[in-house]
């Protein structure tokens, strides 16, 4: 039997901006994900990229006095450096100037048009460069010096005319209220679904889909005056990097329809509702899910290029360190939910959970192994019903992180985790394996497995979410590189009486305020 398949992307970032906090946030969740399914058995496939046709790159290329092109080349490349430094997991990086994607949109509009979904008329409306977005009159706000803005994103609108071609949306409606219907998930969180189905049930335009006043882009196919819009051009990405044209074979016959399109509150309406009418339209079948999460602002202030507060995750590693940047970024807010970093809720979490919770544990527990129990994992006697407990909960976290995992629940896969922890940080005070070497050395070598065996199996859950770390901790643990998958979680793959450790080094390290230090 071949192995279940988990397909998940990010939405592809706009290359005029750098990245920042909120790209790799949305990247993170996948990585996440992609780790998880990984481990559990999935043939995955993760997909990041970078969005790079459109009026707002072909403005930027200018202002830097570049030629799109070559300014395209230049900045992608920042994405895919965060995306390393990260350690993000992703099996393909996807450009839209690549010529693979030519081919996919140019087929994919061939197929719009035979089947008499897209039409030649002409626009006359508002557009905003920055969110590449039409707007109708009734989503704008006049500002008192005439000019308008986009409610929902803030951003400056103009007036266009042009010949354009139209993708028949308005006959979409019955059908995607149908699909919303018949996939109660598809768009999550609900609350985000319920104002998609609202704004679907108001009524939908037929959408322009060419542009005629610039040249950046994909062309229409034959025709010279054209080019596409590029949220049909961007959206498209996601079947060309499984081979699109190619829908029999290859990557599409395995991992189409997509598991998760991962994408923030802002971009939700592409994909849930003009990405499922371009694909149905096209006979061909709609993402399994569309998962909307929350904004970040920086100390209660939202993040903008113009407040000069833009967090560049680069010099938040260097503070705080990779994985600890990981784990808060998902620990923080429930996913889906509007999140806020500060320094004090960032360091709160990476001295109390991290180091004093998790750090701890494995260290004292690796500590007495390695002074008392002759640097070997001891063998067990038998099992009183404290010891039961706790390896039940420890054998039975897997399944509990499966069901938040699918529904994208990260900070309660997390806490989950840390209850685990906590209870195995309870046992160890409760049951004082350090009083009990002198007085029953047999009981305490049992205490001991039981505390080494329940922080392997955190260790191996713990992977998606802190790699790098949790590598460590395995690599001390002694678990070999092979056996880390969660087909090695329960006792049948318990650590070996015998095998002996090296001496124990702490893996979380506190934050430590470079200012104190000097006072
Ligand atoms: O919209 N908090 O690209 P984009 C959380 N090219 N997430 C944030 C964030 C913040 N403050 N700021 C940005 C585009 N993001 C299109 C997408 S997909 C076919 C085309 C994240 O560079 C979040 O995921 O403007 C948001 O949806 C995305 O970056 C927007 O990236
Ligand atoms: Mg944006």
């Amino acid at each position: 039997m071949s192995a279940p398949t988990y397909y998940v992307t990010t939405p592809i970032y706009y290359v005029n901006d750098a990245p920042h906090i909120g790209h790799a946030y949305t990247t993170l969740a996948c990585d996440v994900l992609a780790r998880f399914k990984r481990l559990d058995g999935f043939d995955v496939k993760f997909l990041t990229g970078t969005d790079e046709h459109g009026q707002k790159v072909e403005k930027s290329a200018q202002a830097a006095g570049t030629d799109p092109q070559a300014f395209t080349d230049r900045v992608s490349q920042n994405f895919r450096d965060l995306a390393d430094f990260m350690n993000f997991s992703h099996d393909d990086f996807i450009r839209t100037t690549e010529q693979r994607h030519k081919i996919s949109v140019q087929d994919l509009w061939k197929k719009l048009l035979a089947a008499g979904e897209i039409y030649e008329g002409s626009y006359a409306g508002w557009y905003a460069t920055r969110d590449e977005a039409f707007y109708t009159e009734s989503e704008l706000e006049k500002k008192p010096d005439g000019t308008r803005i986009a409610k929902a994103s803030g951003a400056e609108v103009e007036w266009v005319e042009e010949p354009s071609f139209f993708f028949k949306l308005s006959a979409w409606q019955d059908r995607l209220l149908a699909y919303y219907d018949a996939n109660p998930d598809f768009i999550l969180p609900k609350t985000r679904r319920n104002e998609v189905i609202s704004f679907v049930k108001g009524g939908l335009q037929d959408l322009s889909v060419s542009r005629t006043t610039f040249k950046w882009g994909v062309p229409v196919p034959d025709n010279d005056d054209h080019i596409m819009y590029v949220w049909l051009d961007a959206l498209t990405n996601y079947i060309t990097a499984v081979g699109y044209p190619e829908t029999e074979n290859g990557e599409y016959a395995t991992y189409w329809p997509a598991d998760v399109h991962m994408v923030g509150k802002d971009i939700l309406r592409f994909h849930a509702v003009y990405w499922p009418a371009f694909l149905m339209a096209a006979g061909l079948e709609a993402p399994k899910r569309v998962f909307a999460h929350g904004w970040w602002t920086n100390e209660g202030q939202k993040i903008s290029k113009s407040l000069g507060n833009v967090i560049d995750p680069i010099q938040l590693v260097e503070t705080y360190g990779l994985d600890q940047v990981r784990y808060f970024l998902l620990r923080e807010v429930p996913f889906g939910n509007d999140g806020d970093f500060s320094h004090s809720a960032m360091v709160n979490r990476m001295n109390g959970e991290l180091a004093n919770d998790f750090g701890n544990l494995a260290q004292r527990v690796l500590s007495m192994v390695f002074k008392n129990c002759d640097k070997a994992f001891p063998a067990h006697g038998e099992f009183t019903a404290e010891d039961n407990e706790l390896l039940e909960a420890v054998h039975g976290l897997i399944d509990d992180l499966r069901a938040s995992i699918d529904l994208q629940a990260f900070n309660e896969a997390l806490e989950k985790i840390w209850v685990v922890i906590r209870a195995a940080n309870a046992y160890v005070d409760h049951q004082a394996p350090w009083a009990l070497r002198k007085t029953d050395p047999d009981r305490m070598k049992t205490v001991l497995y039981v505390l080494s065996e329940s922080i392997r199996h955190l260790a191996i859950v713990a992977q998606p979410f802190m790699p790098q770390t949790m590598e460590k901790l395995l690599d001390q643990l002694k678990v070999s590189p092979n056996h880390r998958t969660f087909a090695f979680l329960g006792p049948e793959h318990a650590l070996e009486a015998g095998v002996e450790l090296d001496k124990p080094q702490g893996i979380f390290p506190r934050f430590v305020d470079p200012e104190a230090d000097n006072a």
